[in-house]
């Protein structure tokens, strides 16, 4: 959602502000704008649609030319996409970016409104600029003073990149819920919602805090706390290389990170097995420590809950402890029955998904311990939980989620087998024996990635279709799901995902002639039931998808497009499987001619509720 960015120092600030934007466009934005200072004036440039709208704008209107200034992507909340709405947004003397939403809005506008303020946008950013505006006038040109009054008055979540008219060499900003980092270079600073945005210029950067004000100019960036107290931060340093957020000779971001994903998944495991077992010490985790959960709660959005359903079915089977996946929203509002002695692990890649931290907070509210599974380094989510283990996928920027998902897997693997362990579900043979299988996936799934030709044709069949289903039953089931997201997210074509058995219950209604199936049947103990549903379909003018074993083959006719996957233990076939449907997604969304990293109406990061 919302990407802020803010520089000041010895560049062109529009060209850092602007590439800084392209690497926050993942996030998921309908307008964009820049806010300059040029020869001590703001010069504000912005517009509806994508930031090359916004460059042709530039073009004609003229490009702002100076050192200091801010920039934002839009991801629309209050008031409809435009140029009018679009950030940055001005109030006399303060021109402010902002993540997040203001909640009291309404009651605010209503005050300024009485003292005679005019409003030119309808959203809720408008009135932060024009309450601090306020403040300042009031507090006779106290920049941070102003801040701090405006921050006491205003309900919600925001980061704010805020440049005053009076101070032509400074940025300010301050965050509360809302993500924001700030960057230092030499002779340098920036602002930004992640870190991907200033890489290219620096890697040093500091994490904002909620009460903190951060006030950069070409000597560094200072930070204050609300009583103008300056604070001493330690330094942080990425250890995301440049290269890794951008395309790498890939057609599009999602192809490379697909691609990436036998490298993320050796990187997020092989710390953390030791003389081949799983070992989870440095995450907080000890053999111990597992023992004393009874009961656990998986809770997360998007791909992230898929993975969560996985991990639901291999922490059940193998260490036979009950296990609720919960969709972040439901479970915050629903009084979940969480209390001690549970475990409840947030999966994000983020860190920042609003529903997800919020769930986290309560849950510790509620006296149960928490483990986040987290890509983004020193994120919300990562900096609540109690327990954390960290992804190791690396910058994940096509809005559809593929890596991150394998390595959230990945660890709910490692985890299990741990657990089953600790619980003497599983013997230490065993437990080794899983081990060496998941660390031998990366090789399985390099081969798989060797073999996209009938992905593609497949991806080729769908793209007329109005609607398709994802089937499968047991582990296959709970991967259809990524499978169908993957798909709509994407390609725009409707798709559900089903338990097979559960089809003629209902939606085997919908099943027309030619109708897409695709048919995901790796659980070799469930194969002949698996094969039975398919058959029901296929008798009803299906045209299927079968995603098996190679050494799989049905009796003639019952499947039109067979993908084969390689024998491997069936535990661990979601991680094999779900490649294909990465790629069938992929491909159908490209022939389509679709965005494929940048998908309508989708955010990657979603900071609001
Ligand atoms: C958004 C993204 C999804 C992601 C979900 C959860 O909807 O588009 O790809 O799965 O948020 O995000 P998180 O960062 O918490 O994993």
């Amino acid at each position: 959602m919302c990407g802020i960015v803010g520089y000041v120092g010895q560049r062109d600030a529009a060209d850092v502000l602007l590439s800084g934007l392209e690497r926050l466009e993942y996030r998921g934005y309908d307008s964009a704008g820049i806010a300059v200072f040029e020869n001590e004036i703001i010069k504000v440039v912005k517009s509806k649609g994508r930031l090359a709208d916004l460059k042709e704008k530039m073009q004609k209107e003229g490009k702002p030319s100076g050192h200091a200034g801010i920039g934002h992507t839009r991801w629309a909340t209050h008031g409809e996409p435009s140029d009018r709405n679009s950030h940055p947004h001005g109030g006399g003397n303060v021109t402010l970016v902002h993540n997040g939403i203001i909640e009291n809005y309404k009651k605010l506008k209503e005050f300024l409104l009485s003292q005679g303020r005019t409003f030119e946008s309808d959203t809720d950013t408008e009135v932060v600029a024009q309450l601090i505006d306020y403040y300042y006038i009031e507090n006779h040109g106290n920049p941070v003073e102003a801040i701090v009054k405006t921050l006491k008055e205003v309900e919600g979540s925001y980061a704010l990149g805020v440049i005053f008219a009076d101070f032509p060499d400074r940025v300010f900003a301050l965050r509360k819920e809302s993500p924001l980092i700030v960057g230092v270079g030499e002779n340098e600073s920036f602002i930004a919602s992640d870190v991907t945005a200033i890489l290219q210029y620096t890697k040093n950067y500091y994490l904002l805090e909620p009460g903190e004000i951060a006030v950069l100019s070409k000597q560094g960036a200072k930070i204050y706390d609300l009583h103008y107290q300056k604070i001493e931060k330690e330094m942080k340093t990425a250890d995301w290389d440049i290269s890794a957020a951008e395309k790498g000779g890939y057609e599009h971001y999602m192809l490379k990170e697909i691609h990436e994903q036998p490298e993320a998944i050796k990187k997020t495991i092989t710390p953390r097995i030791e003389n081949g077992l799983p070992n989870l010490e440095e995450c907080g985790i000890t053999p111990e420590k597992l023992l004393e959960f009874k009961k656990i709660h998986v809770v997360a959005c998007g791909t992230a809950m898929h993975a969560g359903i996985v991990g639901k079915y291999v922490i059940e089977k193998l260490a036979r402890i009950p296990v609720n996946v919960d969709i972040a929203s439901e479970f915050r509002y629903r009084e979940p029955l969480v209390g001690e002695g549970d475990l409840v692990i947030i999966i994000s890649q983020s860190g920042e998904t609003a529903d997800s931290l919020e769930a986290l907070k309560l849950s510790k509210r509620l006296g149960a311990k928490t483990l986040a599974i987290v890509n983004v380094k020193g994120s919300s989510i990562a900096r609540e939980s109690d327990m954390l283990i960290y992804t190791h996928a690396g910058p994940e920027i096509a809005v559809a989620s593929t890596k991150a998902y394998m390595v959230q897997i990945a660890v709910m693997y490692l985890f299990a087998f741990e657990l089953a362990l600790a619980n003497h579900c599983i013997d230490e043979t065993e437990c080794r024996r899983l081990t060496s299988l998941l660390q031998n996936t990366p090789d399985q799934i390099s081969a798989i990635l060797e073999n996209k030709e009938m992905t593609q044709l497949i991806a080729s069949e769908l793209i007329t279709a109005d609607s398709l289903l994802y089937i499968g039953r047991g582990l296959d089931y709970a991967l259809s799901m990524e499978g169908s997201l993957k798909l709509k997210e994407i390609s725009y074509i409707h798709s559900e995902s089903y338990a097979a058995g559960e089809l003629k219950h209902g939606t085997i209604s919908l099943i027309t002639k030619n109708m897409p199936v695709i048919a995901v049947a790796t659980q070799r103990n469930l194969l002949e039931k698996t094969i039975s549903n398919i058959k029901e379909v296929k008798a009803r003018g299906a045209k299927v998808i079968l995603i098996c074993h190679d050494a799989y083959h049905p009796e003639e006719g019952t499947a039109d497009f067979r993908f084969g996957l390689p024998e491997y233990e069936d535990l661990l076939m979601p991680m094999l499987a779900v490649v294909p449907l990465q790629l069938i997604a992929y491909y159908t969304a490209v022939h389509k001619g679709n965005d494929v990293d940048k998908p309508r109406n989708l955010a990657k990061s979603v900071t609001v509720e």
